[in-house]
């Protein structure tokens, strides 16, 4: 009897037991979760305080063990792409209103030499000999050329660095472009007298780009070559298919630029003589739009320059899938002038 007696009080101390120790257990296991949750409340709120532009850093993210570490990571990418569009929104808001006060000032010049000399006419209508009235009017009329053409490019940079066109890809040839434009171009070379030729290395190939931005590339380099060479000097576009991309350069024997200089050229406006360029119409927009249509291919931008001797600028793009890139002799091809 008593032997029953002590057997049931050791079963039920086990049973307590037991009882006690799956509490304890899912108590611990209770508080692992919460204080994983718990952090990842902390964290979202101090993303939240700091104004969404700090991204969540979240070591569980990494461990990839249960479920609450996928949510984690996910989190974690969420807020980075928050942060990440947040900063190309603030990016895209700071650069607008630079350009608003760059546009007002810098429209404001040609717009009044224009308004100036067309008043001028109008005053002095019918006591003016016609050949200064025709200088007048040419005058006026490039004014208004180079205003359209700083609307145009101010334009087409804006809308580049909002993110607001990105490059349509497509396979082409770039070569071809190449021999289009210096053909386009071959009669301004012959007119300053200087040669303009293409070189084509190796088999034609074709590569993944917008045609059309990577065509405002080549003119802009061009029609910088040809700006600043002086006569008797000559201009090469080279093409060269090198290790899965082409490589493009457009390299003249102009005046080169000097090294501090060389830095600044992409910058907005920037030009190294500010006088001849407002003679021939730069608006030192052109390497700006260059800069920005290159990186969106995924490439950057090079330039070798010696001052007296000459400047390269270069560039590369991805060779389309289905090309096989070998290289063969070397050709070059003067372009027939137009
Ligand atoms: N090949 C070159 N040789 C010497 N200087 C150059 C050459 N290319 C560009 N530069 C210098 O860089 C400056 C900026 O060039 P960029 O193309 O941005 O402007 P721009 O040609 O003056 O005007 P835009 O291209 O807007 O008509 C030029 O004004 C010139 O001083
Ligand atoms: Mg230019």
């Amino acid at each position: 009897m008593l032997e029953g007696f002590l057997q049931m009080e050791h079963a039920s101390d086990l049973v307590i037991g037991i009882l006690a120790f799956s509490l304890l257990a899912a108590l611990l296991a209770y508080f692992r979760l919460t204080r994983r949750l718990r952090a990842l409340a902390a964290a979202v709120h101090r993303f939240r305080d700091g104004d969404f532009t700090r991204p969540i850093r979240l070591a569980s993210a990494h461990a990839a063990e249960d479920s609450i570490d996928h949510l984690s990571a996910t989190i974690e990418q969420m807020s980075e792409r928050i942060a990440r569009q947040l900063e190309q929104l603030q990016h895209a808001q700071t650069w607008r209103l630079e350009l608003l006060a760059d546009v007002s000032h810098d429209l404001r010049t040609p717009l009044a030499s224009m308004q100036g000399y067309l008043e001028l006419l109008l005053l002095k209508h019918g006591a003016m000999p016609l050949d200064e009235q025709r200088s007048y009017l040419e005058i006026a009329t490039r004014h208004g050329e180079r205003l359209g053409k700083l609307i145009r490019d101010l334009f087409q940079l804006s809308k580049l660095e909002a993110h607001e066109i990105t490059p349509k890809r497509e396979a082409f040839s770039v070569a071809e472009l190449v021999q289009d434009l210096v053909q386009k171009f071959q009669l301004a070379a012959e007119k300053r007298g200087l040669r303009l030729e293409c070189r084509l290395c190796g088999q034609p190939v074709q590569v993944l780009g917008d045609i059309a931005m990577i065509e405002t590339v080549l003119e802009n380099l061009v029609e910088n070559a040809l700006r600043h060479t002086p006569a008797g000097g000559s201009i090469h576009v080279e093409v060269e298919p090198r290790a899965g991309r082409v490589a493009v350069r457009v390299a003249d024997t102009g005046c080169g630029i000097a090294r501090e200089d060389v830095a600044k050229l992409f910058d907005r406006y920037y030009r190294v003589d500010r006088a001849a360029g407002r003679d021939d119409g730069g608006t030192g927009l052109g390497l700006a739009i260059v800069r920005r249509i290159i990186e969106l291919h995924g490439s950057t931008i090079s330039v070798e320059s010696t001052l007296g001797q000459g400047s390269k600028f270069g560039f590369d793009l991805e060779v389309a899938a289905n090309e096989a890139g070998a290289r063969h002799a070397v050709s070059i091809m003067p372009a027939a002038p137009r």
